[in-house]
């Protein structure tokens, strides 16, 4: 990618680039894979809820996946319909259940028995009734970092196979509670795609099983976890989404009518994203040379956090003679590093770097540690 380094010396750095265009035709290249299919993609908003990306992302025709009532106020804010509004998680409270009620989105996936009693409970005292979907934990390992799998048994996500069947009872029989359908998600930054493979067949067998007790659901929604080239972002810009949704039109059994529902983030807004920021020393120690600059974990934190490695490029500078730096910030922790031994187009004082990949869980996971400011976005090199 060619980065407007002219219009960026003009900016305070660091600061997130986000570059429009790609995210339209990524957009516009996720539409034409589910084009004639029964699949509608909600976007987790938690990926990034910058509000210029949403309103790119409801332009697009695309609902939302919420995870917290802040992210349901986010989106019905920036105009999404709430017939295309989903909202998943462990912990929702009263408050944020109740906002979700008065704003009678599209379905609550919920985790928990005593999840379910609860939005009954609010949604009976406004007379309303709830939609709901079960997120089933299938106990598929998807081969992924992991802080970031989330369908193995072990963890606190969704409804143990073995409970399943309860819980759906359970669902069935309370007053103020619709059940439409089941809900999985196993994890993020998938490469491999046989656990998806899995997750079709471990859902089939569980739709015979309803379907002999009479249950059918009208959708299944699988998540999101789609996985991106980190190492690669200029080769590859757009993710393999016919790939990923070829296994599911070759593997997913979808009854007449139903629907097949996707929680995409990562893989619509990480490519269209870069850190850009600035080299504020170079300092040599007696085996490294640090490239010091002024973005740290506090603006991205995904190579603290998950040892995530971002491909990093020195844009002031791209015809120098290659050599070896960690690239670190400015914040008092050794994990505050962005890449070491990276092979850099020579790098002085002043020079921008840019930490690709970075829309998506990069801005929205930002923190005001050491009392940083948040670092603001610039589009499209205005
Ligand atoms: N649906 C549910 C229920 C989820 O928990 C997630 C992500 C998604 C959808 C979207 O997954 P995606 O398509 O973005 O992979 N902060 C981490 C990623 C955490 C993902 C959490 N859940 C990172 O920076 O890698």
């Amino acid at each position: 990618m060619n980065f407007p380094v002219d219009v960026f010396n003009k900016h305070k750095t660091p600061f997130y680039f986000y570059d429009m265009p790609l995210l339209k035709a990524t957009l516009a290249e996720l539409k034409a894979q589910i084009a004639d299919m029964p699949y509608h993609v909600h976007y987790a908003v938690k990926a990034n809820a910058n509000g210029t990306l949403l309103g790119a992302i409801r332009d697009a025709g695309l609902g939302a996946d919420c995870v917290s009532g802040w992210e349901v106020k986010a989106v019905v804010e920036a105009g999404f319909a709430s017939d295309k509004i989903v909202f998943a998680g462990v912990g929702k409270t009263d408050s944020e259940i109740e906002y979700a009620l008065d704003h009678d989105i599209a379905c609550f996936n919920i985790e928990s028995e005593p999840e379910l009693r609860v939005i009954n409970d609010l949604a009976l005292a406004k007379g309303k009734v709830a939609n709901v979907a079960i997120r089933v934990n299938p106990n598929i390992d998807a081969h992924t970092h992991r802080y970031i799998t989330t369908g193995l048994s072990d963890n606190k996500f969704g409804i143990n196979l073995e409970l399943l069947g309860d819980v759906v009872r359970l669902a069935n029989s309370l007053p103020a509670i619709r059940l439409k359908g089941l809900h999985y998600h196993i994890g993020s930054q998938l490469t491999d795609f046989e656990p998806y493979k899995m997750l079709c067949e471990v859902n089939n067998r569980l739709q015979d099983e309803f379907e002999a007790e009479g249950v059918r659901f009208d959708t299944i929604n699988v998540g999101g976890g789609l996985g991106i080239d980190y190492g690669n972002p200029d080769e590859n810009p757009i993710a393999d989404f016919k790939t990923f949704f070829d296994v599911f039109k070759n593997n997913m059994k979808l009854r007449d009518g139903q629907q097949l529902h996707f929680e995409l983030g990562r893989s619509l807004v990480a490519q269209c994203g870069s850190l850009i920021t600035r080299v504020t020393y170079v300092k040599k120690s007696v085996t490294k040379q640090f490239a010091i600059v002024d973005a740290g974990m506090s603006d991205l934190i995904r190579p603290a956090l998950y040892q995530a490695h971002h491909k990093i490029q020195n844009i002031s500078n791209t015809e120098g003679e290659s050599e070896k730096y960690d690239v670190v910030g400015p914040i008092c922790e050794s994990s505050d590093t962005f890449g070491e031994d990276e092979q850099l187009s020579a790098v002085k004082r002043g020079d921008l770097l840019a930490i690709r990949s970075a829309g998506a869980y990069g801005e929205i996971m930002a923190s005001h540690y050491n009392l940083r400011p948040f670092a603001p976005a610039v589009f499209d090199g205005e």
